[in-house]
């Protein structure tokens, strides 16, 4: 007897395989959905890599696909796959890229889709909503396909978005996974401490990525994680960075301009802030606040050395602030 979880897993492993078939094997797939991949420069070994698929720009493609395979109504509805407003229902993704995301056992619990045009009003994603099977937070997108390589480089790249995660595996970079536009949970941190002690975070080079990336490093400090971080110049995120310099050079890149949290966000608070001394002492406290978060006291003495030396500010100073804020928070 199968439960209702089985029967969901093959429901959505099923949408998984019409969409896939979509992209490679129907005139629209190709000429749009596997065009704008290539366009973007994936290889074909990379989108089968991440089982990226195409939803035809059709009320009720995957609908009558599911119904003629014997699949039931019912299941596409509690996937997601199937919207039901009224007395109407329709495919949820359509006329959109498809990107599969996977629990850490390689089953298909949801999906990410992405629009093709490029002036759209609407969304330019749309998402699974939550289901039994798919928790937004407790996931990271790519970490099926990047556990192992966690373990064994011993450390994780952290990415906004699904197609970061898609570029940098193909350029062999394939210890990385992405929150997918969400802030950072604590279920998220734990799943990548199965793996690892070690992050680095690349979060895109704009307002919002940046904010996302100081709140990301925060919680993880306090998660007791070794986190570095790589800053981008503005307006490019990891995908388009890695597309501009090639794979090796943005490899070294990466080597080259990872820096503790420290450095970085002592980094962006002195472009912000500059020589101001009421910014600056906002900075200054920022970043002892961050310290304050770390649980292994060698490590926040080794971090006040830092912040003393890069913002010129006495130890003993940083010392005293940092006890303060650990009075309060014990
Ligand atoms: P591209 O434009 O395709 O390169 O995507 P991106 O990943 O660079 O997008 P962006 O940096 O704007 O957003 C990062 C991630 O946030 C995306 O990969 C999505 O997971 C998510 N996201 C972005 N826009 C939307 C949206 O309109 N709706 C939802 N639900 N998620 C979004
Ligand atoms: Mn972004
Ligand atoms: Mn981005
Ligand atoms: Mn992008
Ligand atoms: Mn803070």
């Amino acid at each position: 007897e199968q439960s209702i979880r089985e029967s969901l897993f093959i429901t959505l492993n099923f949408a998984k395989d019409h969409f896939i078939e979509n992209l490679w094997e129907t005139d629209e797939g190709k000429s749009i959905g596997l065009s704008y991949f290539k366009e973007r420069g994936f290889s074909e070994e990379t989108i089968k890599r991440f089982d990226l698929g195409y939803a035809l720009d059709q009320w009720q493609g995957l609908i009558d696909a599911a119904k003629t395979a014997g699949h039931k109504d019912e299941f596409l509805e509690q996937t997601g796959l199937k919207i039901v407003k009224e007395d109407k229902s329709y495919d949820r993704f359509r006329g959109r890229v498809v990107f599969p995301i996977h629990n850490i056992t390689g089953k298909v619990i949801a999906f990410g889709a992405r629009t093709l045009k490029s002036n759209e009003k609407g969304p330019k994603y749309i998402n699974s909503p939550e289901t039994e099977l798919y928790t937004k937070s407790k996931i990271l997108y790519g970490i099926f396909q990047a556990k192992n390589e966690i373990r064994n480089q011993e450390n994780c790249y952290l990415v906004e978005g699904y197609t970061d995660v898609v570029s940098l595996s193909q350029a062999g970079i394939t210890n990385v996974v992405a929150s997918s536009g969400t802030s950072l949970t604590e279920d998220q941190i734990k799943l990548i401490q199965r793996y690892t002690k070690n992050v680095t975070v690349l979060f895109d080079g704009d307002k919002a990525g940046i904010k996302a990336s100081m709140r990301g490093i925060d919680m993880m400090l306090t998660g007791g994680l070794n986190v570095k971080a790589v800053p981008f110049p503005e307006g490019e995120d990891p995908d388009s960075y890695s597309k501009q310099l090639g794979g090796e050079a943005f490899k070294k890149y990466l080597d080259n301009n990872a820096q503790d949290f420290i450095a970085f966000k002592t980094g962006i608070f002195l472009k912000d802030g500059g020589d101001d001394p009421i910014k600056k002492a906002e900075s200054i406290r920022e970043i002892v606040q961050s310290i304050s978060l770390i649980p292994d006291p060698i490590q926040r003495t080794v971090y006040i050395q830092e912040c003393s030396r890069l913002l010129h500010v006495d130890e003993e100073t940083l010392i005293s602030e940092t006890n303060k804020l650990l009075l309060k928070n014990s």
